[in-house]
């Protein structure tokens, strides 16, 4: 997957995307990150990428004609369709399938916003997708792009390490992952279920799903809904 960023912080990039298991596979191309400067596309010799609102209002918002210019940049670096998206505070809430569709694209442009935000026009003329990562304001999207780009990576089959690592985590299949385990076995007067014990993997399987399920139903009511659902959809 490549990724190419819009920002007025390129010096930011990779950053913590270039640690632990993400780092490894940005070290072996399996994905990339492009930082483009939103300010190198400014027109004016004051090389200034924003102006105050119309009709008023606190701080700055980014020029449309200074973005499209940075992102027909963009476009044209690409040789298949990449799909965009505007990390705003205004999108639709980052979930797990969102993920997915995501990750079926090879090519990927993130558009941060800074100051108060930007021109509305550039999204209706681009008819860009805008994500958002939960119900509170960044001061940016380069922070949310980290987050995004690392949680897209990681379901790309060949970085983790263990195949199996991604059948049983978290929101696959819509449920939350069992409580995990280790030694010591017992811990503050705190024991290991005996069952994942007693090495008998049908029964240790039986407990992961059922205890995913009861988990999922007491923390996150809204997803059990989800899983309920899709139960019914699939017999
Ligand atoms: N930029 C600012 N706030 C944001 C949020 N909540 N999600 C994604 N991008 C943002």
């Amino acid at each position: 997957m490549n990724f190419k960023i819009l920002t007025l912080f390129p010096e930011l990039f990779p950053g913590p995307l270039n640690h632990s298991i993400i780092g490894a596979a940005l070290r072996k191309k399996i994905f990339s990150v492009d930082p483009v400067n939103i300010r190198d596309f400014a027109t004016n010799k004051a090389k200034s990428v924003d102006s105050s609102p119309y009709g008023g209002g606190a701080g700055m918002i980014l020029k449309p004609d200074v973005l499209q210019k940075a992102y027909d940049f963009c476009l044209k670096r690409f040789d298949k369709k990449p799909k965009t998206i505007y990390l705003s505070p205004s999108g639709c809430k980052l979930n797990h399938d969102k993920l997915l569709e995501i990750n079926k694209y090879e090519n990927v442009v993130i558009i941060c916003g800074k100051y108060e935000g930007i021109d509305s026009r550039f999204i209706t003329h681009n008819k860009i997708e805008e994500v958002s990562l939960g119900d509170y304001v960044l001061s940016g999207g380069e922070i949310a792009s980290f987050i995004l780009i690392d949680a897209c990576v990681r379901l790309i089959p060949e970085v983790l390490g263990n195949k199996n690592s991604l059948v049983s985590e978290s929101f696959q299949n819509h449920l939350l992952e069992y409580p995990q385990f280790t030694k010591p076995r017992v811990w503050q007067n705190l024991e290991v279920p005996e069952i994942l014990l007693n090495g008998n993997h049908e029964k240790v399987s039986e407990w992961k799903l059922k205890t995913s399920i009861e988990v999922t139903k007491r923390k996150r009511p809204d997803l059990f809904k989800i899983y309920k659902k899709k139960l019914k959809e699939r017999k």
